[in-house]
């Protein structure tokens, strides 16, 4: 495969971005001419953002897997697609070239329709990092459901809720997951979530740890013995069902400032396009080259970048089924040697830890197959971009600070490796096609004129037009979509986080300035972890923040109201994140939590989570005006009680 609209020089990139603002429609036209299609768009963009409605390549007809899959056969289908690398390296590894994924796909497709699947319908997937999670997103898309991941360390409540909202009749799921040292029984957590659910008509389980599992009668199926009925009826090809261009690929949940996850809803075309055309220009990809993301497919930086994005390109992705520090902190410098990897994306919050274990580690490891290095999720510090660039990339890969959401689909600003400049902690310049803009609270573009003495300004970061991969909708509520990113500030998408933005153009991410966290770069609603501390039965009330880790990049402290039989506190705080942990999962467990008698309020009601947070941080001489509090008096409590 070669890639026509692949930028090689900082001057082509200045070229493109300049195409993709003065003529949207003709330069993402262009770039879509190289995908396959079965009918032709009739017009590339209609939109406006106060509905929002935002349509690309309508009344084109394609199956994304086409373009995954059937299109490399020719040239590339001995070219490993996917190479698993199990959780244990002493366990055999898998090699899964493109005919072999299709294949599989295909015959996974057949199972789907063979238990009542058809398009349109949602289909939750709640898996390990197996190569049967790949198949089983591409097989959904294949036959045109709607694939909705569920990350493997959500509890049974965030699954059901997450069933609930999405209406889902199919669970495709395992035993078990290897994470590390740990054994995660994710068909029992199935089971918990399906208590009293009615929608759900279908689980198909694939075997991977081999746990003891109950599997109930007209309603769980065994992947393995679902493939030998397919193979029995002789069902081994599966024709893609044909898409609109506009047709739900998948749901993806993600938190919000509010306390329900929200169902992003991403189209079939423009996110092909979006995540394929970064792919192969932020990380700069040759043909042939292994990359090496190791998010997990659950979040959307697995669908991204390692499924969707590198097998549309033809490339070839690796999948690790484990964590980075198991059986010791050597591990992604162990697979980086074994694959010879050349380019690795991760995230800060992996970086730093494993800084922690000094450079022991990496004794005898060769590292000398990386070309180009990533990182997405959070805000990257200095030293560990320095660490990073040092150590792994021994000064010779450049790094690409890659910035985007969920509901982006993509990446939207990131430098483009080895072709724009980098600059340590910043993600420098918007893709062809993303308009950034700066605002301040009352929605008015911050101008460059009113930049400080080092030429820098900041803002809100907003985005001026559509992209191909924009959140289409949050699921079975489009209001809540308007609400949450387009009503903010009219007319602009607004991300939620806050940047800077220097002379020549470069931003650099600050963080959120909602009201969520962002917890080793995973995204956690403060409103969601109250809302699960306030289910515990002694507590009244509670206000979480976020406060400055060093490993996490984010802590999470709570602040909690609490008026059962106290006993002992420590016992308490346990009972406590074992709620946390029923109702959301272990990611959202508070790393701190201070009992306190009352929470500062305005006299409105409103708790001041500015204070909050200043308190979090260690911030507590100036804390700001205290008088319109309702209780002043108990900033002093609060502020004497910091843990
Ligand atoms: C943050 C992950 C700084 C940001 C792809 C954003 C970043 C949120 C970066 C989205 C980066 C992501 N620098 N911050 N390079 N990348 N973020 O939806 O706050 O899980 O809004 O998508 O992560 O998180 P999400």
């Amino acid at each position: 495969m070669s890639y026509p609209y692949q930028i090689k020089s900082f001057e082509g990139y200045k070229e493109a971005y300049e195409q993709s603002v003065k003529n949207p429609e003709g330069f993402w036209a262009d770039i879509a001419s190289h995908f396959h299609w079965r009918r032709r768009w009739g017009s590339v963009l209609n939109w406006n953002f106060t509905e929002p409605k935002i349509e690309w390549f309508k009344g084109a007809k394609l199956n994304i897997t086409e373009n995954c899959l059937d299109r490399h056969l020719d040239d590339a289908g001995n070219r490993p697609a996917i190479i698993w690398e199990p959780n244990d390296p002493e366990e055999h590894h898998r090699v899964i070239t493109y005919k072999d994924l299709y294949l599989k796909v295909c015959q996974f497709a057949n199972v789907l329709k063979n238990n009542g699947v058809k398009k349109g319908d949602r289909v939750c997937i709640y898996m390990g990092m197996i190569p049967e999670l790949a198949i089983a997103v591409l097989a959904c898309a294949r036959i045109g459901a709607i694939h909705s991941v569920v990350f493997g360390g959500f509890s049974a409540q965030s699954i059901a809720d997450r069933l609930y909202d999405a209406q889902a009749e199919y669970i495709i799921t395992c035993d078990g997951a290897y994470r590390g040292a740990k054994d995660i029984p994710l068909k029992s957590v199935i089971d918990d979530a399906l208590i009293g659910n009615r929608t759900v008509k279908r689980v198909i389980v694939a075997t991977r740890t081999r746990t003891a599992v109950s599997m109930i009668k007209g309603r769980d199926v065994w992947w393995e013995d679902e493939i030998k009925k397919v193979e029995t009826l002789g069902m081994t090809d599966c024709p893609a069902e044909e898409m609109d261009a506009e047709d739900p690929l998948f749901i993806l949940y993600t938190s919000g400032s509010t306390g329900k996850p929200k169902g992003v809803v991403h189209a079939c075309a423009g996110y092909m396009i979006y995540t394929n055309y970064t792919f192969v220009n932020v990380f700069n990809y040759q043909p042939g080259e292994i990359h090496f993301c190791t998010a997990d497919i659950g979040w959307i930086t697995g669908h991204s970048y390692i499924v969707y994005g590198p097998l549309s390109a033809g490339g070839t992705s690796l999948m690790f089924e484990g964590v980075p520090t198991w059986p010791d902190a050597g591990r992604f410098w162990d697979i980086i040697d074994k694959y010879k990897v050349n380019i690795l994306y991760t995230a800060p919050t992996a970086i730093r830890s494993l800084m922690g274990f000094g450079l022991g580690p990496l004794q005898g490891k060769k590292l000398d197959s990386l070309r180009i290095l990533g990182t997405v999720g959070e805000p990257i510090n200095e030293e560990a971009w320095h660490w990073y660039d040092e150590h792994i990339g021994k000064r010779k890969c450049p790094i690409v600070d890659t910035w985007w959401q969920t509901e982006t689909g993509g990446v939207l600003i990131s430098n483009l490796a080895g072709i724009t400049p980098a600059k340590p902690s910043w993600a420098t310049l918007p893709m062809p096609g993303v308009q950034p803009l700066l605002v301040d609270e009352n929605g008015h573009e911050i101008p460059d004129d009113a930049a400080d003495e080092h030429g820098i300004i900041s803002g809100n970061l907003c985005i001026k037009a559509p992209w191909p991969s924009t959140i289409r909708t949050t699921y079975g509520d489009h209001e809540r979509c308007r609400k949450n990113y387009f009503s903010t500030y009219p007319n602009l998408y607004f991300t939620g986080d806050g940047a800077l933005r220097d002379a020549d153009g470069n931003y650099r991410i600050t963080g959120r300035v909602d009201d969520v966290l962002n917890v080793s770069g995973h995204r956690i609603g403060t409103a969601e972890v109250e809302n699960a501390i306030n289910m515990h039965a002694g507590v009244v009330e509670s206000a979480v923040v976020g406060y400055p880790h060093d490993i996490k990049g984010q802590g999470i402290y709570a602040y909690v109201i609490y008026n059962g039989t106290h006993g002992d506190e420590t016992l308490t705080r346990k009972d406590i994140l074992q709620t946390v942990t029923r109702i959301i999962g272990a990611i959202a467990k508070p790393d701190k939590i201070q009992f306190v008698s009352g929470l500062p309020k305005t006299r409105s009601g409103k708790i001041m989570r500015r204070i909050l947070r200043k308190i979090a941080e260690g911030e507590t001489a100036n804390l700001g005006d205290t008088t319109t509090l309702l209780d002043p008096g108990i900033v002093e409590e609060i502020k004497n009680g910091k843990l």
